[in-house]
């Protein structure tokens, strides 16, 4: 019996570290609320431990009190003070138990309760890991949204409700971060806003001379050796026998004298050719840089002419007898890729049903590892979510069937509901919904083809960032809760669209839900006939 409990609390003790430490905090709202009241816990045993710390010190203050009023008064005339029986009799028994009670007194931990408080709370903080995460999402979001440091670090952002302030110190971290990354442009961008802070005499325990000899080292590797000397200097104004720094001033001297040799001798052709360069690298516009226009909401490439067929309507689910007497709101967000959004598709009621059936199972999102084929983790999806069924609950068939309804296309060879959730910093960037041709494997299991199209519902505003852009057209599609957009994935021929890639975009300020529903090929073969061509 004896060895059978000591195994459980083993068992236990072993298995609660390991399923928290590891739930990628970041990625999600509803872990990050339990931590939160995690702290609340730890905060309040701490002001118990302050309260007990206060009482005893109290104790000791009034023994110190009363014995040097007693002691001063001994002290004037010991004889006389002694020749009281009394007195004499307390001495003793003041200095052979009372002065080790007080010892014992002064010795007492009284941190006790708020230690193991804190030992047992400590399995489910946030690790390294989380904290690297997290700080990573704020370089993420600053980059996307073109965040200046300063307007970050104010916490000056577009739809807060609690206004929040990075410190010089805190500034300092992200800036760490950045360069344990090799990333020296945001090593620089953070370093020089901790130092600023300084500068403007915020009262800090971060060390101007750290920042400068990181801050200085990150323009270094950037190329500009004259402001890397400039800092290097300042460095030296606070820190004269700063071994590094003194190194490097030589060796930016060095440097600098031999690149004016150099120049001295280089042509103006050469000159030519480097600036030809720096026009075509502007030129060119990767999609990631698409992507995080669009994210902006810049950049939109419709021309009014197309814009002016772009239309709102009632929709019946083409004579859908569901739908006739109460067609629902329908609106045109593009058109090539077709992109319809449906309005007032889902109420506030069945939004929170479905959100409450899949908070308990929201686990983080995986992608197909195209080398493996095995499901993992990855960088460019962050995000929890969850898949519910339409049997569990009246309300996931009922939508379901809406979807039905409303595409024309069957449900009964789709994927079950998709909920997803994003927590600030969450994104999907961009990909397929589709298998393509050299993955013809990927949906064999599930054994009803390809993703013919994707349905997905908003079910939450979301105060800044978060849009579904589609970088291959330029459009971006912000999300509104109670809507729902959906497109076809693949041409009536079969092939895919990949006019349809799209992302998430990193939620900036507040927390997005949706939930989406992947409709497959079979079943609509005589709802959507194939064609030959992908132009019909
Ligand atoms: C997806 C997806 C878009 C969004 O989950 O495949 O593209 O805005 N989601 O959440
Ligand atoms: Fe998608």
């Amino acid at each position: 019996m004896a060895s059978n409990k000591m195994w459980y609390t083993l068992a236990l003790g072993f298995l609660l570290p390991f399923s928290y430490a590891h739930t990628d905090f970041f990625t999600s709202i509803g872990h990050m609320t339990d931590l939160i009241n995690t702290e609340k816990d730890l905060v309040i045993s701490l002001k118990d431990y302050i309260k007990a710390e206060e009482s005893k010190l109290e104790q000791i203050k009034k023994w110190a009190e009363k014995l040097d009023k007693l002691t001063d008064t001994a002290t004037k005339d010991p004889e006389g003070f002694l020749g009281h029986p009394v007195n004499a009799f307390k001495l003793m028994k003041r200095l052979n138990t009372e002065w080790g009670e007080l010892e014992s007194l002064v010795l007492k931990d009284m941190s006790d309760g708020f230690i193991s408080n804190m030992t047992i709370q400590r399995q489910f903080f946030p690790n390294d890991e989380d904290q690297t995460g997290a700080a990573k999402a704020l370089l993420r979001l600053q980059d996307t949204y073109n965040l200046d440091t300063d307007t970050l670090s104010r916490g000056n952002l577009p739809g807060v409700k609690h206004k929040s302030f990075l410190t010089a110190e805190d500034c300092f971290e992200l800036g760490k971060i950045a360069y344990t990354e090799a990333d020296y442009y945001h090593t620089e961008l953070w370093m020089e806003q901790a130092l600023k802070q300084l500068d403007e005499g915020e009262v800090s325990s971060a060390d101007k001379v750290y920042i400068l000899d990181y801050l200085s080292y990150a323009v270094y590797q950037q190329g500009d050796l004259s402001k890397a000397m400039m800092l290097t200097k300042r460095l030296l104004e606070l820190d004269p026998e700063h071994q590094r720094a003194n190194g490097n001033m030589k060796y930016f001297e060095y440097i600098m004298a031999k690149e004016k040799e150099a120049n001295k001798s280089s042509t103006d052709a050469e000159d030519q050719t480097e600036k030809e360069t720096e026009v075509k690298k502007k030129d060119y516009l990767p999609e990631r840089r698409k992507y995080e226009m669009l994210c902006r909401g810049e950049g939109l490439k419709m021309t009014p002419r197309r814009q002016k067929r772009l239309f709102c309507r009632y929709y019946d689910g083409n004579r859908n007898p569901r739908y006739i007497l109460g067609p629902v709101k329908q609106e045109d967000e593009w058109d090539k890729p077709r992109i319809v959004r449906f309005l007032d598709i889902i109420s506030d009621e069945e939004i929170e049903t479905v959100k409450e059936l899949a908070k308990p199972r929201l686990s983080r999102a995986t992608v197909h590892d195209p080398e493996t084929g095995k499901l993992t983790t990855a960088h460019y999806r962050v995000s929890k979510s969850a898949w519910l069924s339409g049997y569990e609950s009246p309300v996931v068939s009922r939508i379901n069937t809406r979807i039905q309804d409303l595409t024309g296309l069957d449900v009964s060879t789709a994927e079950e509901l998709q909920v997803a959730n994003y927590g600030v910093g969450g994104q999907y960037e961009p990909h397929f919904d589709f298998a393509r041709k050299d993955e013809p494997d990927a949906f064999k299991e599930l054994g009803t083809g390809n993703r013919i199209a994707t349905w997905l519902f908003y079910m939450s505003d979301v105060s800044a960032g978060g849009a579904t852009v589609f970088p291959e057209v330029g459009a971006s599609v912000w999300p509104k809760k109670g809507t729902a957009v959906f497109w076809y994935n693949l041409f009536p021929s079969g092939e895919g669209d990949y006019s349809t890639r799209h992302a998430a975009c990193p939620v900036l300020v507040g927390n997005k839900w949706v939930s989406n529903k992947w409709l497959h090929e079979r079943g609509q073969e005589f709802r959507r006939p194939c064609t030959l061509s992908e132009l019909e």
